[in-house]
């Protein structure tokens, strides 16, 4: 008799994936509790230069380079969800890395974080 049921492949686009892969493939950045409310702590490893932000225990990493210029965001204002930079004044969406204000042009890299034991880690990015 035949089966009635559907048969997804192994590699079906419906597969549940994980989040994040286990813990000993992420880079560990910092602990959560060097990084302020509402704040952002600059974290350079790997070859990496960071901000690692703090909104309302949510945790957020992106290039601490802004994309306009020699701006350093973990020095920029923060508002909410954006970040000023403090050279000229550009804003970024600290979530995505979407331009809110000129003059930046260009969007931020963002990275996956999580929180692992109390620090704040990240999926090490792929070569460029
Ligand atoms: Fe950031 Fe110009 S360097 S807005």
């Amino acid at each position: 008799m035949r089966s009635t049921a559907p048969a997804f492949p192994a590699a079906s686009p419906f597969a549940i994936q994980p989040a994040m892969p286990e813990s000993e493939t992420l880079l560990e950045l910092c602990a959560t509790s060097e990084v302020p409310e509402g704040g952002a702590l600059k974290v350079e490893r790997e070859g990496l230069v960071l901000a690692v932000f703090n909104l309302g225990a949510r945790y957020y990493v992106t290039d601490d380079a802004c994309t306009h210029g020699p701006g350093s965001l973990s020095e920029g204002e923060i508002d909410g969800e954006i970040v000023e930079c403090n050279f000229h004044g550009g804003c970024f969406h600290i979530p995505t890395g979407r331009v809110e204000a000129p003059p930046c042009m260009v969007p931020l890299r963002t990275y996956a974080a999580s929180v692992v034991d109390g620090k704040v880690c990240i999926l090490p990015p792929a070569p460029r």
